[in-house]
């Protein structure tokens, strides 16, 4: 089922998400919804905020990328289609600072307003999966930035929030036009 996509700046966005604390069928059924709705939006990630749900709670999926990266999972290689789309409940992420690179990221919570963020290239996540079976994820590239970009967003941590002051002025008056957009969408429901 397709959720709603809650947009910047609703306050949602900044709560820090509580852990997932039983990985029943309640959230696995959530987690089906949030796949479906990044699916619906051609996203490559979601975090449980922006569905409505302060939880510490992701789905990626990067199947669709043209984007070359590498990843070792429980200490193997196993094929995208496989581990793809992936749950990730309570998530740890432990980056390698350098090389950092620079990349343009979109979030389905800004729609249409990309910009340049810097991140560390290369990560190691401890994570549950969405039957709380504990994995270690190692990967770079995209893998790596979008994941740190959901964990972000499961910590109340926006992508303007990492970008410099110099791409923020750019896509400033897009920023406002969507804050009021948001705010006026929110006065029409109550
Ligand atoms: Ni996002």
């Amino acid at each position: 089922m397709v959720l709603p996509i809650v947009h910047y700046n609703d306050p949602l966005l900044r709560k820090k998400g509580v852990p997932v604390a039983t990985h029943d069928a309640a959230l696995r059924r959530l987690a089906d919804n949030m796949v479906d709705t990044m699916h619906e939006a051609a996203g490559i990630g979601l975090a449980a905020q922006q569905i409505g749900q302060a939880l510490l709670l992701c789905v990626v999926d990067l199947r669709d990328t043209e984007a070359e990266f590498d990843w070792v999972l429980d200490g193997a290689h196993p094929p995208l289609e496989i581990i793809m789309p992936m749950v990730i409940t309570n998530p740890v992420v432990a980056a390698v600072p350098e090389p950092a690179t620079k990349y343009e990221e979109g979030c389905l919570s800004f729609p249409g307003i990309r910009g340049e963020v810097m991140r560390p290239d290369e990560i190691t996540v401890k994570y549950q999966d969405e039957q709380g079976t504990p994995h270690v994820l190692h990967c770079n590239g995209l893998f790596a930035r979008c994941i740190q970009h959901e964990a972000d967003h499961i910590n109340g941590v926006l992508f303007i929030d990492r970008m410099d002051k110099s791409v923020l002025a750019v896509i400033d008056p897009e920023l406002k036009a969507l804050k009021k957009a948001t705010r006026a969408a929110a006065r029409k429901e109550t």
